[in-house]
């Protein structure tokens, strides 16, 4: 049995780090394990978009079983202010005794906590203390990277898909961006962060190109060659371009490059609920199947 009186927690100190916590990502995805949402390239669009660089060491923290031969970590929490945590725990030693271990051992505030609708082991102690099921998550989506079974690229007349160049494209990438998720927190310093990340590829920062220049439709789609699985975050068209087949053209360019380095399996998510209506619809439209669901529980006052 898992000796978690041994758990410890230090800050997240550096890339270093980040390299770990996706290490844990890759065991899940080899195992195919229904509990692991995250993907390793999910995780550093999310580490640099959603958390300050200043608050890092605050909001994320690795947990290793001090005392065994490898002291490397086997889980982390990502918490977010005021109250709310998500984590992971590598699989092969998950359990609900380790999970306790962790909540009792975390410093913040924690009344919402994320956790997939398969990981009944989190859910049972979830109930035990008090939490409950609040609302709508996020839907995870899978497929084959079978370039065969996609139609030939349709675009309107004039378009075209291609890769950012960047600094050049800066400004209007992120002009379609906030075009897309308005109103939006993005900006030309965060795009410029997240393409200083270890895992972004400009060639897969991929952007449908309207007649005049301007970008209509984008995708940024995450290579892991050591698990052969690309992810999808995010996507996005800008609400004049909607309904054009700009955000497939984007997405379906960007499977296919995948494909041919060798890639076998595309992901994404999106909200559930009405909000993630247009992209389930997109998803699902492009031979995506549902293969997951997050979902928030939330612990009354
Ligand atoms: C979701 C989004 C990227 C779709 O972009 P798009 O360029 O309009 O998508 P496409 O034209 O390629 O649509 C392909 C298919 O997706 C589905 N779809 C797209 N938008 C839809 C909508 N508003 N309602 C229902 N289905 C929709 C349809 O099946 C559509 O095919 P059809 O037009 O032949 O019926 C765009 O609406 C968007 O940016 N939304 C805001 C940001 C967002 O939610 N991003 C996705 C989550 S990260």
């Amino acid at each position: 049995m898992l000796e978690t009186a041994t758990l410890v927690g230090r800050p997240y100190a550096g890339p270093a780090d980040l390299a770990a916590m996706q290490a844990l990502l890759r065991v899940g995805r080899r195992l195919a394990d229904s509990t692991t949402n995250w993907s390793p390239g999910e995780l550093e669009w999310g580490i640099v978009t959603d958390v300050p660089a200043t608050d890092l060491s605050e909001r994320v923290t690795l947990w290793s079983l001090a005392g065994r031969a490898d002291d490397r970590p086997i889980a982390w929490t990502w918490w977010t202010p005021p109250d709310e945590l998500d984590w992971f725990v590598e699989p092969t030693i998950d359990g609900p005794g380790i999970r306790a271990a962790i909540l009792d051992r975390l410093e913040q505030p924690i009344r919402t906590i994320w956790t997939t609708t398969a990981h009944t082991a989190v859910i049972d102690l979830l109930a035990e203390r008090g939490y409950e099921r609040d609302g709508d998550g996020y839907l995870h989506f899978a497929r084959s990277l079978d370039a065969a079974d996609d139609p030939p690229l349709r675009l309107p007349d004039g378009f075209s898909v291609r890769a950012v160049e960047l600094p050049r494209d800066l400004e209007e990438r992120v002009r379609v961006h906030r075009a897309a998720f308005a109103p939006s927190k993005m900006t030309v310093e965060k795009h410029a962060r997240v393409a200083g990340m270890p895992g972004y590829r400009p060639d897969f920062d991929l952007v449908a190109v309207a007649p005049d220049g301007t970008f209509a439709s984008f995708c940024i789609a995450w290579l892991d060659d050591e698990t052969g699985i690309v992810e999808f975050e995010p996507v996005g068209t800008d609400p004049a371009f909607a309904r054009r087949g700009l955000a497939s053209a984007v997405m379906n360019t960007a499977m296919t490059r995948a494909a041919a380095l060798g890639a076998g399996v595309a992901l994404v998510t999106s909200r559930g609920g009405e909000k993630g209506i247009r992209g389930t619809s997109l998803y699902r439209s492009l031979g995506f199947r549902q293969v997951r669901e997050t979902v928030p529980f939330r612990r009354p006052a």
